[in-house]
């Protein structure tokens, strides 16, 4: 079983982790040392991280088949059900992905938080409605454990691929679809993943911390979450975590690879969102046009 974090104690009583009040919140931020934008952070924490938006991206994708340009993938990731993150709040990041039908649907992982036994079932419950016409993939992230949360999402119809690859027809075409685990990084095992694919190839990598290794592999499209947009980001600082990622949201490209980093739907560490609204997202897939 992968090792999952253990979050940090900020109440001091460690059973309490993740029930924070309003008011311990902004006491340690500003303990922190950010303390005046605490009210900007109490208004993070009450409104910015439930107000969900549909990101829609067109993304050029090279080698991709004509017959596959114009697919749309809805992309859901890091729902982190936990008390911090409700039914409510994750049916209606379900519902949102729904009513733009896609035509197949992938999930990026941490459905739960820190491994959290008590909400598998609910964070599979909550993704069960999804559905698409090509299917549903997902992979896990750093805060799932490697047996009940991808047993849970089986036994919902949804594909679990844990360093695996699969393959889909569409219009005739093979589009190939090839999962990490979290812990998978050396681009040989990445390769041994991918081995036999089609040019039509989309990486489900749980961090954008897999890009340079996709870069290598000339891999046409990676998909990513984990880095939650930076889930709090300072006006004229940036998100705090930026550093840690090569690309910390939206679409980026290097050489032969585009890269699409979720801002993800749920929160960790601290519920709270500062102008990073969490989102799901539909990815409009076309070929690389030639440069005339
Ligand atoms: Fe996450």
């Amino acid at each position: 079983m992968p090792k999952v974090p253990v979050p940090p104690v900020i109440s001091g009583d460690k059973h309490r982790s993740g029930h924070f009040s309003r008011r311990e919140i902004v006491n340690a931020l500003a303990a922190a040392g950010i303390g005046t934008i605490a009210g900007a952070l109490d208004h993070g924490y009450v409104y910015q991280r439930r107000h969900l938006e549909v990101t829609r991206e067109t993304i050029p994708v090279s080698g991709l088949a004509s017959a596959l340009s114009g697919l749309r993938i809805g992309f859901l990731t890091d729902l982190h059900r936990s008390q911090a993150v409700s039914h409510d709040m994750a049916a209606g990041a379900v519902r949102a992905l729904l009513a733009e039908r896609p035509d197949l649907i992938v999930l990026g992982g941490d459905y739960v938080t820190w491994g959290d036994r008590r909400y598998v079932a609910a964070a599979a419950d909550a993704l069960a409605p999804l559905e698409a016409p090509h299917g549903v993939f997902a992979v896990l992230g750093n805060h799932d454990d490697d047996r009940d949360m991808p047993h849970a999402l089986a036994a919902k119809g949804i594909t679990v691929l844990r360093d695996a690859r699969t393959r889909v027809t569409i219009k005739g075409e093979s589009l190939d679809l090839a999962g990490l685990r979290f812990w998978t990084r050396k681009a040989g095992d990445i390769a041994r993943v991918i081995r036999g694919a089609s040019s039509n190839l989309i990486l489900l990598a749980h961090t954008p911390s897999r890009l340079p290794e996709a870069t290598a592999l000339a891999i046409p499209l990676m998909l990513s979450g984990h880095t939650h947009g930076g889930q709090i980001v300072l006006p004229g600082l940036g998100a705090i975590a930026a550093r840690e990622f090569p690309v910390i949201a939206g679409v980026a490209r290097r050489e032969a690879t585009a890269v699409f980093v979720s801002r993800g739907v749920g929160t960790v560490y601290l519920p709270i969102r500062l102008n990073c609204p969490p989102e799901v997202a539909v990815l409009t897939l076309e070929p690389v046009r030639p440069v005339s």
